[in-house]
């Protein structure tokens, strides 16, 4: 990047505000860091999908430019080639947009106008990117459900407390008091994009009994390790390994149940399998919190070769990376060993950024391609001793990038 691109670029970062949260559960982050879900579902009549999306906290999409309608938006629907709802209604005097807006850009097939005559009528996306007016939006169904997320929060936990870890990725949890089954626990999370206690070292647990204990719970509180039923074995609610296990002795008992809590009682917590359906206990939430305090340099790293244990991030992690291109070279200490990298996290805009691994210094051998948002760490091997992650984003705007660490 020559100079004055990179004064461009800073600038630019200054102007973004704090991150928050990622998308809520089944929300892809899409464009510019807004989230968006798309699914196949035919013959959604306009009120139907309506109440679709406002049960999941989020309304029919906004498009806002030519380039959002010609690329991204319809690379998000068209996964399947049919029309949608758009988030477009007329209030009488103008066209408004879900979120409040009111219309800038159209790409209406017809001469639409907006007045008291036309307030019942609705608007959809069609095949060919151009936007239909019908009459009325509850005799005629579209064969694609997209919702769009009301705005993420520019607060690093919500509702929730944070703990800070000194890791690289602080905590946020949230202990709710009110009895109820593992798995109505773990909807009440995934309602805050959370997901019942994930614990993967010994502070943690040991923070989430004492934080229970000094709310009088000593009867114990659910935590997130659940059976899976592909695999038949015990993970965590977030999909994640259990690489620390602090079980009691002869636990998970197959007998037992495929959900789990811990024993806040003992000074261990430890944690004991449990039916999912049929014990009401407290529980305590968890999700990452990425606190922007201390980001990492604008630009690419000027780090020319990664090696064992070293940390990988994109440009001004956890803040948006922006536009930017990057090569990382990853050389295993010992030559003779794969090369081995565990991305941690990521969040790219899924229209328009991907982060691609390669096998070896040169070559096009592809180990695997990211995009979207995955909270929860993704191990790749190589088959030699040497990774490449090429870092593209187009866009980069409100998202955090990617953070890995060579293992
Ligand atoms: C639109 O409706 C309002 C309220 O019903 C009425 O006052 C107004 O005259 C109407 N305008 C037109 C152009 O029909
Ligand atoms: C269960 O394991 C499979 C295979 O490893 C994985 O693809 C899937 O995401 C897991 N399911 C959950 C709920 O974690
Ligand atoms: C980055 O991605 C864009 C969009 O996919 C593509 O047009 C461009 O060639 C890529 N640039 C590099 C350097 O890989």
């Amino acid at each position: 990047m020559d100079d004055q691109k990179t004064m461009k670029f800073i600038a630019f970062l200054a102007l973004l505000p704090a991150l928050g949260l990622s998308c809520q559960i089944n929300y892809d982050v899409w464009l510019d860091g807004r989230c968006f879900r798309q699914n196949y579902q035919t013959s959604n009549t306009y009120s139907n999908t309506f109440d679709i999306c406002n049960k999941e906290n989020a309304h029919l999409p906004v498009i806002k430019s030519r380039d959002d309608n010609d690329q991204f938006i319809s690379s998000l629907a068209h996964q399947f080639g049919y029309a949608f709802w758009l988030g477009l209604i007329c209030d009488g005097k103008k066209f408004v947009w879900a979120d409040g807006s009111e219309l800038t850009y159209n790409n209406f097939a017809a001469d639409y106008t907006c007045s008291n005559a036309t307030v019942d009528r609705r608007y959809f996306y069609g095949n060919d990117q151009l936007w239909y007016e019908v009459l009325t939006g509850n005799y005629y169904g579209v064969n694609n459900v997209v919702c769009e997320a009301k705005e993420r929060s520019a607060s690093t936990c919500d509702s929730f407390d944070l703990l800070q870890t000194g890791q690289a990725t602080d905590i946020c949890y949230k202990l709710q008091q009110k009895t109820t089954t593992w798995q109505d626990a773990e909807s009440t999370c995934n309602k805050e994009a959370a997901h019942l206690a994930v614990i993967h070292d010994p502070k943690l647990n040991d923070f989430i009994r004492r934080t229970a204990v000094s709310a009088g719970i000593l009867g114990g509180v659910h935590i997130g390790i659940q059976n899976n039923f592909t695999t038949n074995t015990y993970k965590w609610a977030d999909g994640s390994e259990i690489d620390y296990d602090n079980f009691k002795p002869g636990f998970p008992n197959p007998k037992l149940g495929d959900c789990s809590m811990m024993d806040t009682n003992s000074v261990a917590g430890q944690w004991v399998n449990i039916g999912c359906q049929n014990t009401p206990l407290p529980f305590v939430c968890t999700k990452p919190a990425f606190v922007a305090s201390n980001p990492q340099p604008a630009g690419c790293p000027s780090k020319k070769q990664y090696t064992n244990g070293d940390e990988i991030f994109s440009p001004s992690f956890p803040q948006a990376p922006g536009a930017s291109v990057c090569d990382y070279l990853l050389m295993a200490s010992d030559t003779t060993k794969k090369a081995q990298v565990e991305i941690l996290f990521h969040e790219m805009n899924s229209c328009c950024d991907t982060l691609t691994v390669y096998d070896g210094t040169v070559g096009s051998n592809m180990l695997g391609s990211f995009t979207g948002y995955h909270p929860t760490p993704i191990n790749i091997i190589a088959n030699s001793n040497a990774i490449r992650l090429h870092w593209n984003a187009t866009s980069g705007v409100h998202v955090r990038g990617f953070h890995a660490r060579m293992l």
